[in-house]
Parts: structure tokens; C-alpha cells; sequence
């Protein structure tokens, strides 16, 4: 009996003494991933908003050529932008906000669905003035978006693709 309570506990010992070496290994593991985690490349607000600024760019050239498969697709990169800024940059109180865009961007989604310049004209319209407001707001108004004059580009056609 008395050998049998040794042998138990001294099975509990070792298998303690193993499982705690499993758990220190496992923590540090978790605190090296950590580490890279805070570590990680994450864009920031700047960023996606410079990615914003060329496709809303792109997407006036790709309307006024009535390419509106290309109108589509930046309405869609836009859009994707816009996701990415909310699950990214909660950290940004002006985030909170971005819905004052929505109206203007399904105007134009209606617009390019019917093909209809004037319409998008107008939603582009109203798009812009919805980033300068918020720019406005959030003490950007130095950053002011404008209709664009010329070509973001000179390496891409905006005529519809023959
Ligand atoms: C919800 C508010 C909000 C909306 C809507 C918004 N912006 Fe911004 N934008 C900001 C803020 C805030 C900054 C400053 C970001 C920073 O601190 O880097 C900014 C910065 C910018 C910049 C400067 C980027 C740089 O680093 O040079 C551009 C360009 C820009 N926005 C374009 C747009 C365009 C185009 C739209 C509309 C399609 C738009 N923004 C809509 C809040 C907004």
C-alpha cells in the first residue's frame, strides 16, 4: 500500500512538473505572437484615404466616358476601402462618421446601374462635397477634393474596352 502512494504521487509530481513546463512553453509562444501582433504593418487612415483619392478620380474619368463597367469597379475598390477603414482604424473617432457618405455612393451606384451621366454627375457631385465635409469637420479642411481636372494617370485608357 505504502509503495503504491509513493509511486502515485511521485507519477503526480513528474506529470505536474511536465504539465507546467507545457504551459510555460505554451505562454511564451502566445507572448512571442503578441509581440508580433503589435508589431504587425496595419495601413493607416492617411493611407486608405490616398487609395480612396485615386479611385474617386479614376471613376470620374471612367463615368465621363460613359465606361461604366470601370465606373463599377472603383465604386467597388471605394467600397472596399471604406470596409477596411472601419475594421482598421476604430482607433479614429472621425470613423464614426463615415456613413454620411453612404446616400452619395448609392446615387452613383444607381446612376452607373442605369447609365445615366447626368446622375452621376450629380452623385459625384454630392460625393465630393461629402468628403470635404468630413474633412471640414475633423479639422482636414486643408484637404480639399476637387472634381478632377486631368487623368490621375497617363498608363491607362478610361474609353470602354473595344
Ligand atoms: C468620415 C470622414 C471622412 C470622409 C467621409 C472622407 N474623409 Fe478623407 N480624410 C479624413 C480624415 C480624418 C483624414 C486625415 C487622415 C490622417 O490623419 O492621416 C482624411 C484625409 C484625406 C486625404 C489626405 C491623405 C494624405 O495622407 O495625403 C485625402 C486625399 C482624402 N482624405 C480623400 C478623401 C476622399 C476623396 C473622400 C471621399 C470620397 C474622403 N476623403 C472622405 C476623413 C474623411
Amino acid at each position: 500500500m505504502k509503495t503504491i502512494l509513493i509511486f502515485a504521487a511521485f507519477i503526480m509530481i513528474t506529470s505536474c512538473g511536465r504539465q507546467s513546463a507545457d504551459t510555460q512553453k505554451l505562454q511564451s509562444q502566445v507572448d512571442s505572437l503578441q509581440i508580433r501582433l503589435n508589431d504587425a504593418y496595419k495601413p493607416g487612415l492617411g493611407e486608405f484615404m490616398t487609395g480612396i483619392q485615386l479611385h474617386h478620380a479614376k471613376l470620374w474619368f471612367a463615368g465621363m466616358n460613359n465606361n461604366w463597367k470601370m465606373a463599377d469597379f472603383e465604386m467597388h475598390e471605394i467600397g472596399e476601402t471604406l470596409d477596411d477603414i472601419k475594421k482598421y482604424c476604430t482607433d479614429r473617432p472621425e470613423v464614426k462618421s463615415i456613413g454620411m457618405i453612404n446616400p452619395a455612393i448609392n446615387s452613383i451606384n444607381q446612376a452607373i446601374k442605369q447609365k445615366d451621366i447626368q446622375l452621376f454627375k450629380k452623385g459625384f457631385v454630392d460625393l465630393t462635397n461629402n468628403c470635404n465635409n468630413c474633412h471640414k469637420s475633423n479639422q482636414h479642411e486643408f484637404n480639399e477634393i476637387i472634381i478632377p481636372t486631368a487623368s490621375p494617370v497617363v498608363n491607362q485608357d478610361f474609353k470602354p474596352a473595344k
